[in-house]
């Protein structure tokens, strides 16, 4: 049954129905999963896990059984995958926030006069938040569509509804994702970071919200009291970016006493963190912005003037270095560039109401969090800076410009711009490892009802021959059969991504299969405890695109320790990569892989010119506007 997602807003009349996440067909989703493992395993191990499948799959089996239960949950719930998929892609996971899972929007550099200058900007910054909340607030959010591929469907537009009411609580076992009702009182209110001090700043006083002026002029007194070093506490800060469970433990700690209880209440219900920070001492380049922004540079530098738990937390450098970290469950990259567009359009384009008379008597004092200490807690404040600067030595960042070339040259070889790079990122990969390795596009499931993401599974058998062609048999292979060794790859591409985004993805299929058969205390079925499962999750290789109109980028850390973290911005004329591994990994190495997409990238191109007339795309699925109808059986071409 089709939901009503909302009313729609004011002035935009037309109904607004959302379906529900479809449950794939269940032979469908096993064929499409043996044939994206069969060319990534050795054939000893494929005919295994085949085996194994099949009989998952047999008739009366356990996928039956699972798949119907499955579909009598889609039927009782708005959406059969969200909490399963939430649990298993954040709330579950244990590794620290920072770098591993948090990502950043990096702005552009700002050039400020001077200190005054940087406040300025974190005013008029937090104006802009506050106008944002109120559309949020007011629901009066324009109405998302797709674009690209099947554009032109209404998207959900629940996840703008948690940027700034929601709150990751770390647990033992598994983290909570709190949720505010949206525009609560107790939530009127923003922490302010700086030297490690939180301050808490009321946006609303004697029932008037904040002026821009206000705001700067309770800014500067923050400042000022940061800087009194008598009254400095510890960096209790740098606790949020440690692993969840060690987070979870000493936070149990510091909630048996009343002073830590209450701070720690007051930043759990705030709207955002704006952290106000020193200068790092970097030199600053896009990559150096990058990796201030993932993990603050470590608690000698930034890392513990922040609040990784909280959704939506702002850094203003005083050396210009500004952006976004994200705690990532309640929101996808996306609707984080729709919220930051908003505030640099708004920042630039609605001029500073800062004038020379201010309010600032009847304000008052800012409120600066107290936490009590024991030696004990010193002594976990201690371990969490050490764990925060392994992760900082450990991380390998690179964010490169490809300036030959952008999406309009690929668009003009009737390509998918968004199925080239996937393509191209494989190439690099097997340039630099000579194999393909399993790996992750997040493909936005928006156009269902709550839809967050599916993956898009790119290390295609297609690519791999094109890749190959590129590579091992370049010398022995026509440029003919190159070209079309490239648009098998494409076409390959372009199909799964239009199937991931119509609810066709195998990834959340087989989650659901898996999860269900533990709710109903089923034994753990072998497909999902075997070896070619278990390594098909281990996702090397971790891409995003997460395209921006205006100019700044996003960047995120590598999801496991042998792999890369790749997130991409295509643009008319230049791509931005910002590639991610760790130097603890003899396998990977950043520089190196950018230096081979490069070459790839160039090769791609000359190879598309050599053939004048583009074949054309031969996806066969029907391209509609209503997902429900799309891809239950894909010409895989
Ligand atoms: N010939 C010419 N142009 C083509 C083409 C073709 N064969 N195929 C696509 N194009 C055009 C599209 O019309 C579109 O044009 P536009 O720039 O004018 O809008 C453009 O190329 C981009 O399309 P494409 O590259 O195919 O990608 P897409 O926009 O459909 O995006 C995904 C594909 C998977 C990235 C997208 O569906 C998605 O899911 N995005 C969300 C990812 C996400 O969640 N990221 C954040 C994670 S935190």
């Amino acid at each position: 049954m089709p939901i009503v997602e909302r009313e729609p807003p004011k002035g935009r009349r037309e109904s607004y129905v959302l379906p529900k996440v479809p449950v794939p067909p269940l032979k469908q989703t096993l064929d499409m999963y043996l044939t994206s493992i069969k060319h990534l395993v050795k054939e000893e191990q494929y005919q295994k896990t085949k085996s194994i499948v099949e009989k998952f799959g047999e008739p009366g089996g356990t996928g039956e059984l699972l798949q119907e239960k499955l579909l009598e949950k889609s039927i009782n719930t708005h959406n059969w995958v969200y909490d399963y998929w939430l649990d298993d892609m954040y709330l579950n996971q244990r590794l620290a926030l920072p770098v591993n899972s948090n990502p950043a929007m990096v702005f552009p550099k700002q050039d400020f006069r001077d200190h005054k200058d940087s406040l300025k900007f974190a005013a008029h910054l937090i104006t802009g938040v506050l106008e944002y909340k109120k559309h949020i607030d007011t629901r009066a959010l324009p109405v998302d569509f797709s674009r690209g591929q099947l554009a032109g469907t209404p998207l959900c537009m629940k996840q703008y509804y948690r940027l700034f009411n929601t709150y990751r609580l770390p647990g033992l076992k598994r983290d909570t994702l709190v949720i505010h009702e949206t525009g609560s009182t107790e939530q009127e209110h923003i922490i302010v970071a700086c030297k490690n001090q939180f301050f808490v700043m009321d946006l609303v006083v004697k029932e008037k919200t904040l002026k821009e002026m206000d705001i700067l002029s309770q800014l500067e007194k923050m400042v000022k009291m940061a800087e009194n070093t008598e009254e400095r506490q510890p960096p209790f800060g740098l606790l949020t970016s440690d692993g969840r469970t060690e987070w979870a433990q000493t936070r149990d700690v510091l909630i048996k006493d009343s002073v830590n209880r209450e701070s720690l209440a007051v930043i759990e219900k705030c709207l955002c963190v704006v952290c106000l920070d020193d200068p790092s001492g970097m030199e600053v380049g896009d990559t150096s912005r990058a990796l201030l922004m993932l993990h603050g540079g470590g608690h000698e530098k930034m890392g513990a003037n922040r609040w990784y738990d909280k959704p939506m937390q702002f850094v203003v450098g005083e050396d210009g270095v500004c952006g976004t970290v994200c705690e990532h469950s309640p929101f996808e990259g996306i609707v984080l560039v729709a919220c930051t567009e908003y505030l640099m359009k708004f920042m630039t384009g609605s001029p500073s109401k800062i004038g020379r008379a201010t309010s600032v008597s009847e304000l008052p004092a800012p409120r600066r969090l107290l936490w009590k200490t024991t030696p004990h807690i010193q002594g976990l404040l201690k371990a969490s800076a050490e764990r925060l600067q392994r992760l900082v030595r450990d991380l390998d960042m690179d964010v490169h410009k490809f300036e030959v070339y952008g999406k309009e040259f690929i668009k003009k070889q009737k390509m998918s711009p968004d199925a080239y790079i996937q393509v191209s990122l494989q190439l690099a990969f097997y340039r630099c490892n000579g194999r393909l390795v399993s790996t992750y596009e997040s493909a936005s499931i928006r156009r269902f009802h709550e839809g967050r993401v599916d993956n898009i599974r790119s290390a295609t058998p297609e690519t791999l021959a094109f890749v190959k062609a590129m590579t091992d048999e370049k010398t022995s292979l026509s440029d003919s059969e190159k070209i079309k060794r490239l648009w098998d790859a494409i076409n390959a591409q372009t199909n799964s991504t239009i199937a991931a985004i119509t609810g066709m993805g195998i990834d959340n299929h087989l989650l659901g299969l898996r999860e269900i058969s533990q709710e109903i205390h089923m034994e753990m079925p072998e497909i999902f405890t075997d070896e070619t499962y278990v390594a098909s999750n281990q996702f090397i290789l971790s891409t995003s695109q997460v395209p921006t109109t205006v100019e700044m980028f996003c960047c995120y850390g590598p999801v496991v320790p042998n792999g890369y973290g790749c997130c991409y911005n295509p643009q008319a004329d230049h791509l931005l990569f910002s590639v991610t591994s760790f130097h603890g990994s003899t396998e990977t190495s950043s520089a190196v892989f950018i230096k081979a997409l490069d070459e790839g990238l160039v090769e791609m191109r000359d190879l598309c010119k050599t053939s004048n007339k583009p074949q054309s795309n031969k996806i066969r699925c029907r391209r509609s506007h209503s997902p429900s109808v799309l891809c239950g059986s894909l010409d895989r071409a």
